[in-house]
């Protein structure tokens, strides 16, 4: 998509970020070293013991409800964070531990999270693959076709598990 601005020059004038207690030490590493950047830091604002699906809502919704244009989420293995944003509609989180990988999942994905593992890349490490995420730019073409295929699949997987599974768990018995 030439002519398009990369997020670090057009989306990610600011983006959101959070962690668990495992990635605090780099969210706060990541905000001191790359401080062009504008934060919204979503927390938490400690090391105190925390659930990381609780925060990658935070960040996922942000982004979702176009509040951030893009994220970024810390905890131990970056997993945890990866799984729960991409429950969030819209969203398209990566983890991972390499600036190849953050290269492709913009150029590739267009992931829209960073999930980054605390207790798994060095926090200088770390910095490069943020730099690597926001240098890079979604290339469309046949790769959009296949993201505009995972936004189907989005699309379809509440309704179809609603029609095949109407007496899930999930599914609250209705008042009456
Ligand atoms: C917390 O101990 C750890 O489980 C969490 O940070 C993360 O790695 C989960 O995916």
């Amino acid at each position: 998509m030439s002519g398009e601005k990369t997020l670090a020059t057009s989306l990610a004038s600011s983006l959101a970020i959070a962690s668990d207690h495992a990635g605090f030490p780099l969210k706060e590493y990541l905000k001191h070293a790359l401080p062009d950047i504008d934060w919204k830091d979503l927390g938490p604002t400690g090391t105190d013991r925390v659930d990381y699906p609780d925060f990658a809502k935070k960040v996922a919704e942000a982004v979702a409800a176009g509040k951030a244009p893009a994220g970024v989420l810390v905890c131990g293995t970056g997993v945890g964070m990866s799984i729960t944003a991409n429950k969030i509609k819209g969203v398209r989180a990566a983890v991972v531990e390499s600036e190849c990988a953050a290269r492709l999942s913009r150029r590739h994905n267009d992931a829209n999270v960073l999930c980054l593992g605390a207790r798994i890349l060095a926090p200088e490490y770390a910095k490069e693959i943020v730099e690597a995420w926001l240098a890079s730019e979604f290339e469309g073409g046949r790769h959009a076709e296949r993201v505009q295929k995972i936004r189907e699949l989005e699309a379809s997987a509440h309704e179809t598990h609603d029609t095949k599974f109407p007496n899930h768990p999930h599914h609250k018995p209705s008042k009456s």
